[in-house]
């Protein structure tokens, strides 16, 4: 059975490491699972007044995250916690009240930093707010990259270091969700 996996990149930057983390993760996951960047750059802030007329990018990001089995998300740490694009992204899919498109997804949390501590604390955030929108995250192994910009080589190839920890992740991922 193939499992369609949303991934949600944090980062809106061209050069993005979170997005070649995602990249690798794509190109070495099992066959089975299928993989898919969902782009959240576009969406507009969130705000509830839009809940009962929401606009198209809104419902087409609700309806395909609906469609998939799984979400991945692949963050950068701004300031300790997760970036405001994937915050907003995670409050689109959670409302209208009661229709949230995150319920009951098995789900995962990998984090890039160039920094020593591999954006701890926005993994940790997104945990949290995940937590309340009923995603079931992967525990282990907890995969926080640190000085995530030496695992990828100029030609934005991941290294040999980088590639046996996206290997244990994502073989790990994919056991989570065929076990789902
Ligand atoms: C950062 N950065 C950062 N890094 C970190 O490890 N902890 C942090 O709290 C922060 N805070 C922070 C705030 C803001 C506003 C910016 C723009 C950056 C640095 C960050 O890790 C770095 O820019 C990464 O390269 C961002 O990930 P992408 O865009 O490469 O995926």
């Amino acid at each position: 059975d193939i499992k369609n996996i949303a991934v949600i990149v944090g980062s809106l930057r061209k050069d993005s490491i979170n997005r070649k983390v995602a990249q690798a993760l794509i190109d070495m996951a099992p066959a089975f699972l299928n993989l898919e960047i969902v782009e959240i750059g576009h969406l507009p802030l969130y705000n509830q007044d839009f809940d009962a007329d929401s606009p198209a990018a809104y419902i087409e990001f609700r309806e395909k995250i609906a469609s998939m089995d799984g979400v991945l998300f692949a963050t950068p740490e701004h300031n300790r916690s997760m970036p405001a694009a994937m915050k907003n992204a995670i409050d689109i899919g959670s409302r209208p009240y009661s229709k949230s498109i995150w319920n009951a997804k098995p789900g995962a949390v990998i984090s890039a930093s160039p920094s020593l501590q591999g954006g701890f604390g926005a993994n940790h955030h997104l945990r949290q707010s995940l937590m309340c929108l009923n995603v079931y995250c992967m525990a282990n192994p907890e995969t926080y990259l640190s000085q995530a910009d030496k695992l990828f080589d100029p030609a934005g190839e991941v290294t040999e270091t980088g590639r046996a920890l996206l290997k244990l992740f994502i073989d790990r991922y994919a056991e989570w969700v065929r076990n789902w």
